[in-house]
């Protein structure tokens, strides 16, 4: 059997896209109350890393996507090791080639951060054991399985007349639970329009292959400069996936967030691209996510937003960002559960389609 690897969720059919929300969803309930300061229990609900090791290798900065590769690999019985560009020899005493053999030896999974794409794919062809993409210049898979996980759990069901009794509610700030009655089905999304107004950068080139297949529709808006575009390589794996029939592309935020339910950005300076900080600011005036730019282009009245983090104020106001539209931090939360549910699948049981999600 070949090693899996997960570069892009262009890469999954959306059975395994929704098998990975299902069993992060249960990975959830089923570890929550065991991490409860009251709990007498500790019953993991996988531990399918038992004994094993995972490579961290992070070129570029990290919270989020660290702690929660971190804190998952733990809770799946294994161990994480973190790996700065500062502390191996990865592409610059050593090549990607030779670093995959070796870090592949010793490790049973590799969670790599890269700067270019082709970095990453490298590694994953010398690799002997799985390679997960936690970010590179193209694409950031997990980010946009823990949006959909956010989304899944919010108000957004199929059948509203159903579902809002069951529905579990999780509150960060006391992390916990509010209703008792647990719902072990993750609910179904009724199609959604969702607006990206901002960069074409790794977030939104995910959801670009993603959403669409899902049954959603997305309205981006950008800068009209093709660097501010999804690459050739992107919009093909878009074309490919037959996404582009449902997806409107615009240089106008108004247009872009008309009818929509839910309202994305991430930052106009990605990693890496600090040198065009000036520039950018510039090309992006008008592209700030706020109150009245959603009101003028006519979003739906209970319109919510997300981010990836992290966050600076030109592309969201505080208003809309700390606002009761916002769902960031569960969005943030939501990367343990989802990147958990990877490992699992990927580097525990090397299988993104039988893992066994109870009900
Ligand atoms: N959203 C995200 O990937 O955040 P970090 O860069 O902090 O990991
Ligand atoms: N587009 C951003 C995402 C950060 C999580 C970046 O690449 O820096």
């Amino acid at each position: 059997m070949g090693v899996p690897h997960l570069m892009t969720l262009a890469d999954l059919s959306t059975a395994q896209i929704r098998t990975i929300l299902r069993h992060a969803h249960n990975l959830k309930q089923k570890t929550l109350p065991a991490l409860q300061p009251s709990s007498q229990f500790i019953l993991p609900a996988s531990d399918s890393l038992r004994f094993k090791n995972i490579a961290l290798l992070f070129s570029k900065r990290s919270t989020r996507t660290r702690v929660a590769s971190e804190t998952a690999a733990m809770l799946l019985g294994g161990r994480a090791l973190f790996l700065g560009s500062e502390d191996i020899q990865l592409g610059v005493n050593e090549s990607v080639r030779d670093s995959a053999r070796v870090i592949g030896g010793m490790c049973e999974g590799i969670f790599a951060r890269v700067g270019a794409h082709e970095q990453i794919e490298e590694l994953a062809k010398y690799s002997p054991v799985p390679v997960m993409n936690a970010l590179s210049s193209l694409w950031h898979p997990t980010q946009v399985l823990a949006d959909m996980l956010t989304l899944h759990e919010h108000d957004y069901f199929a059948d509203f007349s159903k579902e809002p009794l069951s529905r579990p509610s999780f509150h960060a700030s006391n992390r916990q639970y509010t209703n008792r009655e647990h719902r072990w089905l993750l609910p179904e999304l009724r199609p959604l329009t969702i607006a990206y107004v901002g960069d074409s950068a790794n977030v939104l080139h995910d959801m670009l292959v993603s959403y669409p297949r899902m049954g959603h529709q997305l309205r981006v808006a950008s800068p009209d400069n093709l660097r501010y575009r999804a690459p050739q390589a992107v919009w093909d794996r878009v074309v490919k996936l037959n996404c582009d029939k449902n997806i409107l592309w615009t240089k106008d935020p108004l247009e872009a967030v008309h009818g929509a339910d839910l309202v994305v950005t991430d930052t106009w300076i990605s990693m890496g691209q600090e040198a065009e900080k000036e520039q950018r600011i510039k090309d992006f005036q008008g592209y700030q996510v706020t109150e009245q730019m959603c009101r003028d282009g006519g979003a739906k009245a209970d319109w919510r937003f997300m981010h990836c983090l992290p966050r600076k104020s030109q592309e969201v106001d505080d208003e809309v960002f700390y606002g009761p539209r916002s769902l960031v931090f569960e969005e943030a939360d939501n990367r343990k559960w989802t990147t958990m549910a990877v490992f699992d699948m990927l580097f525990g049981h090397w299988d993104l389609d039988k893992i066994h999600v109870s009900k």
